[in-house]
This record gives C-alpha cells, structure tokens and sequence, in this order.
C-alpha cells in the first residue's frame, strides 16, 4: 500500500535503533517525571532502592518496581497526578466493575497526543481524511467514544458521535449518512447484525468498509464472522484507561496480523502473572506498560493483567502483540483447568446451527464449580441441529480444553445483547 506508506507519521518512519534510542530518552525522562511529582513513585522506588538515573538502557527498567491497580485505588482520586489541577483539561475513568473505579485525567499535551495516536491506529485500519466514522463506543467517563471521536476529528474524518445504544438508530444513521467506518465493541457489532436483519436490511450492502473493534476481547472466529456478515474489514484495536485509552496498539489492515503497540510512547513487556519476571518476546504471559511521554498521569510499568504475548513488528517498527486471549481476571478455573471465554467463543463460533451469542454460567456443584456453555440456535435450527451443537460444544470443550462443561442451547434472541463490553460470565456461586 504505497500510500499508506506515504501517510507514515515521524513515529513510523524511525528504524528499530532510532525506536530503541527515543524510548530509552523518553523512558528515562518519564521515570524522572514520576519520581519527582509523584509522592507514590517517590516511596515505591525510595523503597526497591532505585532512582530514575539508575536506568541506563531499556533492559534497566526491570529494576524499577511494578503498578497495579490497587495502587491506583488507594491513591483515589488524585493522588497518581503529576502535575496540579490547573493543568488537567479532563477527566476519565475505568470502565472496572468491581471495586472504587479509578480517574485518570489529562492534560492538553496528553489530549493532543492521544488524538494522534487514535488518528494513527484508524488510518492503519485503512481510514483516510474525508472519510466518514460512526463512533459507537459509548461518550461519557469511558474513554472509548471521546478517545474515538477526537482521533477520527485528528484525522480529518467526519465523525458520526452515535455513542452506544439507541440500536435503531445507529442502524438509520449508517443508512442514511453512509459512514465508510465504524468504531464499537464487537459484541455490540453483533447486536447491530440483528437489527440490520429486523429492519430487513442487507448488512452486506450498506456503506462500511472498515471497522475498529475492541474495548473486548475477541477472537479471529469472531472477526471472520463479522467481516462475513458485513462484507467489510474488522480490525482489532486496544488501550485502556489507565494507559491512554483506545489507540495504544492497533492492527494494520494489510496484515491483520496482531497489534502494533505504539511504542514510541508506550513501553510494552509481558511478565509472568504470577513471579513477575519479564518473558522473553514471544512468550505468553501478562501485559506491562511504562508511558513514555504522558505528562498528567505517567504510569511506570502498570500491570494489565491482560494476557498476550509480543512479536515483531511485520506492517510497522514497531512489536506487535497477539490478539487479547482474556484478563487473568476472566480466567475460570475448573477443577484445576484454565479456561478462558475467548476459548469458548472460538468453539461456539465454529459450530453450525448456533448463533455467535453465548453466556457462560458459573455454579457450584457441592465442593466443585460448574460450568454451563448457554449458546443461541441460529433462527430456523431444528431440534435435531440443537442436538448436535450441544453435543459438538461439549465435546470441543472436553478436547481442546479438557474439561466437562454443561452446555444448553436456548431460544434465538434470547440472551441478553450487549450495548457496550460484553460480560460473559455470570458467577451464580456467591448466591447459591
Ligand atoms: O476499553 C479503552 C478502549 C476503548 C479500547 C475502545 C479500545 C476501544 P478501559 O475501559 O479502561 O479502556 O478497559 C481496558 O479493556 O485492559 C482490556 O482488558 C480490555 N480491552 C481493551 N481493548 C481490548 C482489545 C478501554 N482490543 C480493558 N482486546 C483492557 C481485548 C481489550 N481486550
């Protein structure tokens, strides 16, 4: 694509040695800025005997000590700041839902750069200035519809803000003012899908050539679901708030072959969840991020807990990370096996005569937890294709897993239908 290439910011021009070179620069002036605004990062290096000077070359910042997110908690709401009020033009929040959210705030360079950034991931989805982007992520404390529409603005795109919701309307909307893009949650693209088929209308002849999808977990099952229906390219794109938002790593449309994280403003490593040590490219293990340029909130080596593992760069300089696998916190563990919804989500997605819509129901069997797969039949699936897809998701699970899960296949349209991140297990243990 020649004139993507063309289009490449600063950023994507450097070569690997000049990438290595501005993040050790950047790293060492985000530990300083940290250290010396920071009154938590003051005590937690004070205390692992490390001062940001310490830091020489990249591989110096293991010795640095690790955040989480209970460290965010108990600074709340503003004790992660490193700069004073006046200087924080906004405020967002995670998206947790469990426990105190946290805050994250901004200041005018930050929102600057954060809309760069999504401007860059949506022109690596293939998005152009002129083009049009219907923003679906909901507007608010999320960091998903504001993030979206000021990189789409950046961009130079016409933004469509839809937010999240109003169902009908978004279908009208894209009918009717033709964006070429679309930015929302996959799960909620699939509730779009049934809309698109009440109002008896091809979601394969409408305007969209692109979409962003991400906020969620989701799997290449998935994506080739969605980019079947919609006869458009789905294109994987991450953040959290803590971080930035959406637009710290995005896949390029050319190669849809995982994450490019920008790592020219966020520094990328994958530690062992449960020992901490740092893994060597490739391996699976927990997601890590040192901003490097971040001025209201710099966060030093922040512990997502999100699970993948880094590649090299292919499209773009910079790493790739494999698609999202699941949060540590989504993992389920049955009788001593590990299992992940995205695992179920590739299995459901494969079998005929279910639905891409699926609950997993977590219950205790006396001593042990139990699992139900609750998978939708497509419209019109006899009694016997139920049958078999029962059975065909059982036994996927039992073999490519290695457990025994329940599995009951309901009604069409019986799940509830996700408007934003989908939650896919509902623990019924406490109330059991
Ligand atoms: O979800 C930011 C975002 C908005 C990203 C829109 C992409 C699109 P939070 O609400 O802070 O921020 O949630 C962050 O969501 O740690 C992951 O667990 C999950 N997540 C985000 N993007 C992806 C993705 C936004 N592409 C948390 N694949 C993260 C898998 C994702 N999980």
């Amino acid at each position: 694509m020649t004139d993507a290439a063309d289009l490449l910011d600063a950023g994507e021009r450097l070569d690997t040695d000049g990438l290595r070179a501005l993040q050790l620069e950047r790293l060492r002036a985000s530990l300083r800025h940290a250290y010396e605004n920071v009154a938590f990062y003051r005590e937690s290096f004070d205390k692992a005997g490390v001062r940001p000077d310490d830091c020489r070359t990249l591989a110096d910042l293991v010795r640095f000590p690790f955040t989480t997110k209970a460290d965010l908690r108990e600074n709340y709401p503003y004790g992660m700041f490193a700069v004073s009020r006046d200087k924080i033009r906004r405020i967002h929040a995670s998206s947790g839902t469990t426990g105190r959210p946290t805050i994250v705030g901004y200041t005018e360079g930050d929102l600057d750069l954060w809309s760069d950034l999504v401007a860059r991931s949506i022109r690596a989805a293939g998005g152009r200035p002129g083009d049009t982007v219907q923003v679906a992520y909901g507007y608010g404390l999320f960091t998903g519809g504001l993030g979206a529409h000021y990189g789409a603005e950046r961009l130079g795109c016409t933004v469509i803000p839809a937010s999240g919701g109003m169902t009908a309307r978004q279908v009208t909307l894209i009918q009717d003012l033709q964006p070429g893009i679309i930015m929302v949650t996959p799960s909620y693209m699939l509730t779009l899908l049934d809309e698109f088929e009440r109002q008896g209308v091809d979601p394969r002849e409408t305007s969209l050539r692109v979409g962003l999808f991400g906020a969620e977990p989701w799997t290449e099952e998935m994506r080739r679901e969605i980019e079947e229906r919609f006869a458009i390219d789905a294109v994987d794109i991450y953040g959290l708030s803590e971080v930035i938002g959406p637009g710290v790593a995005q896949e390029c449309v050319e190669t849809k072959d995982g994450l490019h994280v920008w790592e020219d403003h966020f520094y990328p490593e994958v530690v062992d969840p449960i020992t901490g040590e740092v893994l060597p490219d490739g391996e699976r293990g927990e997601l890590v991020f040192t901003s490097l340029t971040k001025e209201a909130v710099p966060v030093i080596r922040y512990r997502t807990r999100d699970l993948t593992r880094l590649l090299p760069g292919s499209a773009r300089v910079f790493r790739r990370m494999e698609k999202i696998t699941g949060r540590s916190d989504d993992m389920v563990i049955l009788r001593g096996v590990n299992l992940f919804p995205t695992q179920i989500e590739e299995i459901v997605l494969r079998t005929p005569g279910v639905a891409p819509h699926f609950q997993l129901r977590l219950t205790r069997e006396g001593r042990l937890d139990a699992l139900t797969v609750l998978a939708e039949a497509r419209a019109g699936a006899t009694p016997e294709t139920r049958d078999a897809a029962g059975r065909a998701i059982a036994a996927a699970v039992k073999d490519g897993i290695g457990v025994s899960v329940g599995v009951e296949i309901v009604e069409p349209e019986s799940l509830e239908r996700s408007v934003g991140k989908i939650k896919r297990i509902v623990d019924l243990r406490a109330r059991q």
